[in-house]
């Protein structure tokens, strides 16, 4: 899945303040690359994530998924673009911290209604690949931060989707659980063909990133495909 913008702004009004977060953000996301957003706090980075995963929406442009416009795309088919094409992944996991990982990662396809043993092959593909079978009966309560990183991850790439969403996927994280998630994005993205788009102030996503965009408040200021 391709993702375009065009002039896209977000203008946030706090009081009499207008704080334009995103200043005409143009830009092509082509499919099955990795993109990284980069910037400091405040550049606008999680803004361009929300609106580019149709949770808010935009003050002024265009966004278009695959060439169709998001204004095209009916507000009913929105959840089917998130159950089914959309993946989101967060600085914190938002994973159920009572259920075990296997519990979590399954939510999705309970969903769905995908039947039992159809549900195990599929979970323990995902566990073997980001390397967290051993941890399939253990609480969430009970994993490493890097572990429930891994887990969250799971749990989106369980859905198949065509795009994956990542905010600050190593912001909680220490350096070599980092290293850990940066690889298995950039696996997962080779073999799925999934693509990544991840908002982040952290450098070392360059080297698997080919497509490149730096923010300063709101607007680029350098990028490179
Ligand atoms: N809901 C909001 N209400 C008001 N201002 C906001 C809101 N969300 C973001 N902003 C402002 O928009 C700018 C960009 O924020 P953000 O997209 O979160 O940047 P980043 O993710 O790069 O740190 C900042 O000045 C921030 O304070
Ligand atoms: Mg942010």
């Amino acid at each position: 899945m391709s993702i375009e913008t065009k002039n896209l702004s977000k203008v946030f009004t706090v009081g009499s303040e207008n704080i334009i977060a995103l200043d005409n953000f143009s830009r092509q996301f082509s499919e099955g690359e990795i993109h990284i957003v980069m910037g400091r706090s405040g550049s606008g980075k999680t803004t361009l994530l929300t609106l580019l995963g149709m949770l808010d929406t935009a003050s002024s442009g265009e966004m278009f998924l695959n060439g169709k416009s998001y204004r095209e795309i009916p507000i009913a088919s929105r959840s089917q673009i998130w159950n089914r094409i959309f993946g989101f992944l967060f600085q914190y996991s938002n994973l159920i911290s009572v259920k075990t990982a296997y519990q979590n990662i399954e939510l999705p396809l309970l969903f769905r209604g995908v039947p039992r043993q159809k549900r195990k092959i599929l979970i323990t593909e995902i566990m073997e690949r980001l390397e967290i079978k051993d941890k399939a009966h253990q609480r969430v309560s009970k994993l490493s931060g890097g572990q429930k990183q891994r887990v969250a991850l799971a749990r989106e790439l369980i859905k198949n989707p065509k795009v994956l969403f990542a905010d600050e996927p190593t912001g909680n994280l220490d350096t070599e659980t980092s290293e850990m998630i940066i690889d298995h994005i950039d696996t997962i993205n080779k073999e799925y063909g999934v693509t990544v788009i991840i908002a982040s102030h952290d450098s070392r996503f360059l080297k698997i990133a080919s497509g490149k965009t730096f923010l300063e408040d709101g607007k680029i200021v350098s990028s490179m495909q």
